[in-house]
Order: C-alpha cells, then structure tokens, then sequence
C-alpha cells in the first residue's frame, strides 16, 4: 500500500517535471551566448532609486528580504532573468549567489530563459483543463506555429502550460505578460492575438461579459435592498 502511494507520488512528480519543462525551460543553469556570468546587466539609474526604495522596506540585517521584488525588477528591465542578473541582485542585498539561485528557480514567475515579448501562460490544471484549456492551448499552436516552451521566429510570443493561476472560477484563462483573460473560447483567443500583433492591448478580464467572477446567468444572492443601519437590533438597544 505505502509502496504504491510512493509510486504514485513520484509519478506525479515526475508528471510535474515535465510540465514545468515544457512550459518554462530548465531549472538548472547551463551557460549560453546569451545567459552566463558575460551577459551585461546592470540597473538603469531609474531602477536602482526603485531597488533602494525596496530595500528601505526592510530593516538593517534583512535587506535580503527584498530578494523578490529586487529579481522582479530585474525581469522587467532585461525580460527575462539571466545569471548575471541573479549575481547583481545577490551583491547589491548582500547575501549569497545561492541563496537568490533558490529564490528564482523554485518561483515558476522567474523566466531563466528568454521569453518573447508577450509571454503567453496558459492554465492546464483541472478546472481550466475540463472547461477547455486545451482547446485553447491548440488555437495558440496552430495560429503561431509554436508549441509549449517554444517562441516565434519574430521574438514575439512565447507558450508555456502552466498550473493553476487562481482564477478557476473564470476558467479556462491565460495570462499574457500581467494581464489575465478569462472564460475564454478559441475565437476569443484567435482575437486576443490579432490584437496582440497589430501592437494593441487587448481588454483584459472575462470575455463572457460578466464582472469579475460574478455567477454568468445573473446574482443569486445579495439581490434584495440594502438595510439600513441598526437592522435587527432589539428595540430595547
Ligand atoms: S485551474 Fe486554471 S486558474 Fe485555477
């Protein structure tokens, strides 16, 4: 019985492992002509009055909290992270390359790889998955010619399957760079990307015409008058 739940966990595991593959390259570092300890980076003189307003977050001692937002900010100015992006980061927090290696390789938002300028994360856990998450992972395949942990030739999309992104309830959804669109078909996604290469932002959000994460046929609650102040007291109070 143990034996079979083991099995089934590192099956699961290694399920994982090949998905993350798939959708955000290798989590261990090999050096390339564009990432190694060579590749320039450093922060721009507006960044770095970012990276110190951060840093005054925390107090003396735990500067090295600000790991996170710090390698964040990294990501937006170069786009993607390289290792020498993660030295810079470790010498301005003072703390150890490998502390900041840990950070940026557990957290899948930490790209290790280029990225093309639209980033597009595609949600393939269960909710998304039974609502249609791989049609749309399809539409994406066949109108960029791409697959999952793939760019374009243009440097402009990059696919990934990701796990759960937190908006099930709007599902299925993809996240393209910060923004989420939700209760997605294929022809909406087929617009969203003509949009995206015509240079515009598409609207974010859910497509169905709902708000937020309202219920899609209308409220089914809250629906009466507000009370006033001091409904239901007892007269006496
Ligand atoms: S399952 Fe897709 S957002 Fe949660």
């Amino acid at each position: 019985m143990q034996k079979s739940l083991l099995t089934q966990t590192l099956f699961r595991f290694a399920g994982l492992t090949q998905h993350r593959l798939a959708g955000h390259g290798l989590q261990v570092h090999r050096d390339s002509d564009v990432n190694s300890v060579k590749t320039k980076f450093a922060f721009t003189e507006e960044n770095m009055k970012r990276v110190h307003a951060i840093m005054s977050n925390y107090p003396e001692g735990h500067k090295a909290g600000a790991v996170m937002p710090v390698l964040d900010l990294a990501q937006r100015q170069h786009g993607w992270l390289p290792i020498s992006a993660m030295h810079e980061v470790a010498r301005i927090l003072g703390m150890p390359r490998m502390r900041v290696y840990e950070v940026a390789t557990f957290y899948t938002m930490f790209n290790r790889q280029p990225v093309g300028k639209y980033f597009l994360q595609v949600c393939a856990t269960t909710p998304c998955m039974l609502r249609g998450a791989e049609d749309i992972t399809e539409t994406i395949m066949k109108k960029l010619g791409i697959r999952p942990g793939e760019s374009t030739k243009d440097g402009l999309f990059t696919l990934a399957e990701v796990e759960c992104l937190g908006a099930c309830v709007n599902a299925p959804m993809v996240q393209i760079n910060d923004d989420y669109y939700e209760d997605l078909t294929p022809s909406d996604m087929n617009e969203i990307l003509d949009e995206l290469k015509a240079g515009k932002r598409p609207l974010p959000g859910p497509r169905s015409g709902r708000l937020a994460a309202e219920p899609l046929t209308g409220l089914t609650s809250l629906t009466e008058p507000l009370k006033g102040p001091g409904f239901g007291l007892q007269e006496g109070l």
